[in-house]
């Protein structure tokens, strides 16, 4: 049985587990369920190289290849302006990540934690004819509302760049599992047919609601430290740190296990 430790009241776990037993998958199960649960699984003091974190990664599902500036599947995360800010990553695709596992390399002395707020739990608090309005919406996702604050003023090039990544996805994601998710974030561009300022308005104050203290975990990294979150039910975003303190993490994706669906879409499928 896992020993594990809830580190806020909805939202985070911290196992106790040894290095040898994470890369062994002999609690993969175990962890899998509580990612799901409890949105972020942290384990202190695992002390993994690479290759362990690839199999730690693999013991959870298959694990991702082909995103951009990665090299076997491992992304070094060093500066990414717009992970500033709330998202959800791979809203383009239909499909995804399942989760995402994080290890620092290098620790900024000040900033730099990563945030996780639970889109479960924000959608289950919002009141019952508000979630059934809120599940016929459709969100436009592009890369360049992802850019906004970060890169305001692109240049050309950057921005004919952004032109491929648009897709249109439901405000809400109904599970397999029965349970609902908001997906919002800073790749929301603007809900389908609402004009522009409503649209705004109604993001921004889902977002306000969903990033409340009491959704999120804020987890401040320790060398050794191994994370892992699940993206299907959560958001996360980066806290400001000096990029000269060579801040770097190490990146493996899971998979995605279901599509980003509507209601209606789920049980056509
Ligand atoms: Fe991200």
């Amino acid at each position: 049985m896992l020993d594990t430790v809830k580190l806020t009241p909805s939202i985070g776990s911290e196992v106790r587990i040894d290095a040898k037993a994470l890369v062994e998958g002999t609690h993969a199960t175990e962890i899998r369920d509580l990612l799901i649960a409890r949105g972020v699984v942290a384990i202190r003091g695992a002390e993994l190289n690479d290759e362990q974190l690839a199999a730690f990664t693999a013991t959870i599902g298959e694990v991702r290849r082909g995103a951009l500036h990665e090299e076997e599947g491992m992304l070094k995360v060093v500066h990414i302006p717009g992970s500033f800010f709330w998202h959800v990553d791979g809203t383009y695709t239909r499909m995804p990540p399942f989760a995402t596992v994080l290890a620092p390399r290098v620790v900024a002395p000040k900033g730099g934690e990563t945030e996780f707020a639970n889109m479960y739990a924000a959608f289950d608090d919002l009141p019952a004819d508000e979630q059934k309005y809120l599940s016929t919406l459709e969100v436009v996702h592009t890369m360049k509302a992802a850019h906004n604050y970060a890169v305001p003023e692109p240049t050309i090039e950057r921005f004919q760049s952004w032109q491929g990544h648009r897709s249109t996805r439901p405000l809400v994601w109904h599970h397999k599992s029965g349970r609902r998710s908001l997906v919002i974030g800073a790749t929301a561009s603007h809900i389908v047919g609402m004009h522009f300022a409503e649209s705004h308005d109604l993001l921004q104050r889902l977002t306000i609601h969903a990033t409340q203290d009491k959704y999120v975990y804020r987890h401040s990294w320790k060398m050794g430290d191994v994370v892992i979150w699940d993206n299907t039910g959560t958001m996360h975003r980066v806290r400001p740190f000096d990029p000269e303190s060579g801040r770097r993490l190490h990146r493996f994706a899971v998979e995605g296990i279901e599509p980003l669906a509507t209601e209606s879409q789920l049980s056509a499928a």
